[in-house]
């Protein structure tokens, strides 16, 4: 299965999604780091929902594309939405009196980061590419 989609309601829900993205990861070749960066970024953003917006959705798939290959994780909830973008995504901010370093950590780990935030609720997407001209 090159999709997975997981309902995140409680830390076993994101146990779950965070290992089955480290396999899809592995499956498509990423080597121990790239995967670990990943199970990472999704462990963040399950975090994130469980947290802000009590339960959410993340979805993980397998993108080609040319010589490359990647993994997408979206992450989407009903939330109460993040009202400053800007501060949410700097270092040390937090409002739930915890490290905040989540976001920013999940755009620094994987390639491609967007958020998309309003009072109906927070999106997540972010990507990571391998090439695969390495391959033999
Ligand atoms: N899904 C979400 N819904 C609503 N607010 C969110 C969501 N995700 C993040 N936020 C807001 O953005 C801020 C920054 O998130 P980030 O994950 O970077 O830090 P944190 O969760 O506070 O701390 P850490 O992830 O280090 O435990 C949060 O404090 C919270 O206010
Ligand atoms: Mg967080």
């Amino acid at each position: 299965m090159d999709v997975q989609r997981h309902f995140i309601e409680t830390s076993p829900d994101s146990m779950v999604s965070v290992m089955s993205a480290a396999s899809l990861a592995q499956n498509a070749g990423f080597d121990a780091a790239g995967c670990q960066l990943i199970a990472t970024a999704v462990s963040e953003l399950c975090n994130n929902i469980l947290k802000y917006a009590i339960r959410g959705q993340v979805m993980v798939r397998v993108l080609r594309e040319g010589k490359r290959l990647g993994i997408e994780i979206e992450a989407r909830d009903q939330g109460p939405g993040i009202q400053n973008t800007e501060l949410a995504m700097t270092d040390g901010v937090s409002s739930g009196e915890t490290l905040g370093l989540g976001l920013p950590g999940v755009k620094r780990m994987m390639d491609e980061f967007s958020l998309d935030t309003s009072p109906n609720g927070t999106i997540v997407r972010a990507r990571k590419w391998r090439s695969l001209t390495s391959d033999v």
